[in-house]
């Protein structure tokens, strides 16, 4: 390789290099000339001093426009004024490519016209960072899955068979085998796969078809979903909570930078730990209309109920056992409570809201055969679902934890849009 990565460049103090990236910002005093450059990895202030190059090298400055690419060649000098503490002292500046009136000034913009050139956007600071700490995140998870022994299982995106509800579901045509449904998780795909390796993990993409425009709602998202046998709701709710605490940790340990920049509490992020509180759906209630809302036992909460609960709270809060009407099909019935099911919501603090659904599975097959009936799905597209709780049936749980709010409630954000690359809304197919 005939470069460095800026990444590396505390290696090579004294030694001449070249490095290979953007033109972000540059400004002239006269006889030195100063190019902000970023290559992926960090920005470096290359200087550029009038007979310490070519004439021609040093009037090209005058061609160099915002995010023009370029290779640049020059001694690496440790300087505490330069930002990342090293500079480039120039004896080469190679032009790749001049850009035309890049449309992100350094002036303000509003959030449509950012998201209108999300692929340019992009390289700018704050989505930088976002993506940054949304990679680190997922690295977490996934070794924290690895660590404690779970198995990756890839489950299908093109599904014959309704996962959540019907209210949301993408469809296609599939070939000659009628309608296929984007999938809305992978969940029943892991249930099969724990009677062949207990603990079980996916991480895909899901979707749906979310015809509100809200700031938490997405209609392509990533989602990570744990399956575990013999788990029950309990151990469930215990396994999620070291989950969180332990991508927090880590977070806090490798992103110091990413949040600064975002301007996020560290503090209230260093408030995670355990145990998580733990409330029943009718405490819930109980709380939210002593707080003023109208919520009525028997309706899922909103976005708002959401804010005012977990404003209640410094950590992450479990709610526990809801009303079956609003909870899915395959959820395990209360064995004391008609009409509640054994499940939980992991709520984050601050106001964020709903990071993890989870629940008990329901591994009677009479009973399951019932629901599915009950809520008039394809009793055919089931049968597969329904042979898990004929061979070997076993209590299990799992839950699932959406990639996006996560990184929403990390870093602090007010709009979902910000924490996945190219947004997906119910506005929103371009770019
Ligand atoms: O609560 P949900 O719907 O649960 C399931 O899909 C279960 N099958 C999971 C399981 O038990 N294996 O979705 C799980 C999480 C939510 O808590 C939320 O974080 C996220 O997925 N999520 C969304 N994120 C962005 N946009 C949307 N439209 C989302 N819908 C759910
Ligand atoms: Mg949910």
């Amino acid at each position: 390789m005939d470069f460095h990565y800026i990444e590396d460049i505390v290696k090579l103090e004294g030694e001449r290099t070249t490095i290979k990236g953007w033109l972000q910002n540059k400004s002239s005093k006269g006889k030195i000339q100063f190019l902000w450059i970023r290559d992926g990895t960090g920005i470096i202030q290359g200087v550029m001093v009038k007979g310490e190059v070519s004439d021609e090298v040093f009037e090209l400055y005058d061609q160099l426009t915002q995010e023009s690419s370029l290779e640049v060649t020059g001694i690496v000098r440790k300087d505490q004024r330069a930002p990342g503490g090293y500079e480039l002292n120039l004896s080469d500046v190679k032009i790749v490519q001049i850009a035309q009136d890049y449309p992100i000034t350094p002036k303000s913009h509003g959030s449509t016209f950012l998201f209108d050139h999300r692929h340019l956007y992009l390289r700018s600071k704050r989505p930088r960072a976002v993506l940054k700490v949304r990679d680190e995140l997922i690295w977490a998870i996934r070794s924290y899955f690895y660590k404690n022994n779970f198995v990756l299982i890839d489950t299908p995106i093109l599904t014959g068979a309704v996962g959540e509800t019907t209210t949301t579901l993408f469809e296609t045509e599939y070939l000659n085998e009628g309608t296929a449904y984007l999938a809305q998780t992978g969940q029943l795909y892991l249930e099969a796969a724990i009677a062949s390796f207990g603990k079980v993990f996916c991480f895909g993409p899901t979707f749906r078809a979310e015809k509100s425009k809200t700031r938490r709602h997405l209609t392509e998202f990533w989602m990570v979903e744990a399956e575990e046998a013999f788990y029950d709701n309990e151990e469930n709710m215990d396994l999620q909570e070291d989950l969180v605490v332990y991508f927090v940790d880590w977070i806090l340990e490798k992103c110091q930078k990413e949040l600064k920049e975002l301007e996020r509490d560290i503090s209230a992020l260093e408030k995670v730990q355990k145990p998580f509180p733990r409330i029943s759906y009718d405490e819930a209630v109980e709380k939210l209309q002593k707080a003023g809302s109208d919520i009525q036992w028997g309706s899922d909460f909103g976005g708002t109920d959401e804010t005012i609960l977990t404003k209640m709270f410094e950590r992450p809060v479990f709610v526990y056992d809801y009303p079956k009407v609003c909870r899915a099909f395959y959820m395990k019935p209360h064995p004391e409570r008609e009409g509640v099911v054994l499940c939980a919501d992991l709520l984050a603090p601050e106001g964020y809201g709903e990071i993890i659904g989870g629940s008990q599975r329901n591994d009677d097959y009479e009973s399951l055969k019932k629901r599915i009936e009950e809520e008039n799905l394809p009793k055919d597209a089931y049968r597969w679902y329904l042979d898990l709780r004929k061979y070997g049936s076993v209590p299990h749980s799992g839950f699932g934890l959406g990639v996006e709010r996560t990184v929403v409630w990390i870093c602090g954000l007010s709009h979902i849009r910000e924490s996945i690359p190219f947004p997906r809304t119910i506005y929103r197919l371009y770019p």
